[in-house]
C-alpha cells in the first residue's frame, strides 16, 4: 500500500486567504479564509448554496478564483494548473461521481488520476506499476471484486469508493473529499468513514464537506462553517455546534424553505 507523504502536526497545510468568486452578479464565495493543519480532517460545513463546492473548485483550480490566495504547504498555488496542483499533493473528488464511458473501476482509476498533462496522451492505456498500485489501492478500500466491473455498474456508493481510489494514486498530501457519503447506505456510510480515519491516522491530512452532521461531528478535529460565502464559524466540533451564528445559518434557510 502506497505510503502518504509525511506531515507534521501543528503546521499549516491549506490556507485559503480571502477568497472570492463571482458569478456575473452572484457573489459565491466571498472573502473566505481558512486554514487546514497538517495531519488534520478538517470539516467544510454549511447550507446548500453557501459555496462550499465554489471554494473547492478554486482551490484545486478547476475554477480561476475572481480574487484571493491559496498556500498549500508554504507554497502559493493559486496561479498553478490543475495538475501541477495535483502534482503538488492536492486532490479532489467531485460533489458528483465522474465516470469515464466504458471503462473497468480499474481503468477509471489509473485514468482519472492521469495528471501529467499532455504528456499522458503518449503513455500506454495501462503501465504495469499503475496497474499494481490501483490493485493496492482497490485492495486498501476493500473493493478488488469490482476492479474489472464496467464502472456505469457500480452502484452509487461503489462509484463513491471509485473516486476515492483514483484521488489516492497521485500520493497526495492532503484530499479534499465532496460529500463523499452523499446518499450512500449507512453500512458504506461506515465503511466511508472507516477509510478516511485510516488514511488519516496514516498521515493524510482531509478538507471535507459533507451535510452528515453525525459523520462530521465522530470524524473531524476541525470544523469550518461558510453561509453565503464567507466563513461564520470556525472551531472544534463542540465549539461550532453551539455557535448561535451557525444555528441561524441553518436555521434561517430551514424557515426561509418553510415558508
Ligand atoms: N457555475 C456556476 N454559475 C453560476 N452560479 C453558480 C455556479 N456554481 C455555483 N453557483 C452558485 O454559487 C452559489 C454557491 O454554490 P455552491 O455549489 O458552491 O454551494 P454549496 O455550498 O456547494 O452547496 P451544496 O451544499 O448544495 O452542494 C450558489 O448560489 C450557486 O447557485
Ligand atoms: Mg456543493
Amino acid at each position: 500500500m502506497t505510503a502518504w507523504r509525511s506531515c507534521e502536526k501543528g503546521l499549516t497545510m491549506l490556507d485559503v486567504r480571502a477568497l472570492c468568486k463571482n458569478f456575473g452578479g452572484i457573489q459565491a464565495v466571498d472573502q473566505c479564509s481558512f486554514k487546514v493543519e497538517h495531519g488534520s480532517i478538517t470539516a467544510l460545513i454549511g447550507p446548500n448554496g453557501a459555496g462550499k463546492t465554489t471554494a473547492f473548485n478554486c482551490i484545486s483550480r478547476t475554477m480561476a478564483p475572481s480574487a484571493g490566495e491559496v498556500w498549500l504547504d508554504g507554497e502559493r498555488i493559486d496561479q498553478l494548473r490543475p495538475h501541477k496542483i495535483t502534482k503538488r499533493g492536492l486532490s479532489r473528488t467531485f460533489q458528483i461521481s465522474r465516470n469515464l464511458a466504458d471503462m473497468t473501476v480499474l481503468e477509471n482509476v489509473i485514468c482519472q488520476a492521469r495528471v501529467g498533462g499532455f504528456r499522458d496522451l503518449f503513455k500506454p492505456a495501462m503501465a504495469p506499476d499503475e496497474i499494481e498500485k490501483a490493485m493496492g489501492i482497490l485492495d486498501f478500500l476493500g473493493i478488488t471484486r469490482i476492479a474489472h466491473e464496467d464502472g456505469s455498474n457500480l452502484s452509487f456508493g461503489q462509484k463513491k469508493l471509485m473516486d476515492l481510489a483514483a484521488l489516492l494514486m497521485s500520493d497526495p498530501k492532503i484530499i479534499l473529499l465532496d460529500e463523499p457519503a452523499g446518499g450512500v447506505n449507512p453500512t458504506l456510510l461506515e465503511q466511508i468513514i472507516g477509510h478516511i480515519r485510516k488514511l488519516n491516522d496514516q498521515g493524510l491530512t482531509v478538507l471535507i464537506v459533507e451535510h452528515n452532521m453525525d459523520l462530521i461531528m465522530r470524524l473531524s478535529h476541525h470544523v469550518v462553517v461558510m453561509a453565503q460565502g464567507t466563513v461564520i464559524a470556525d472551531g472544534t466540533p463542540d465549539e461550532v455546534q453551539n455557535d448561535p451564528a451557525v444555528l441561524e445559518a441553518y436555521l434561517g434557510g430551514a424557515m426561509e424553505d418553510a415558508a
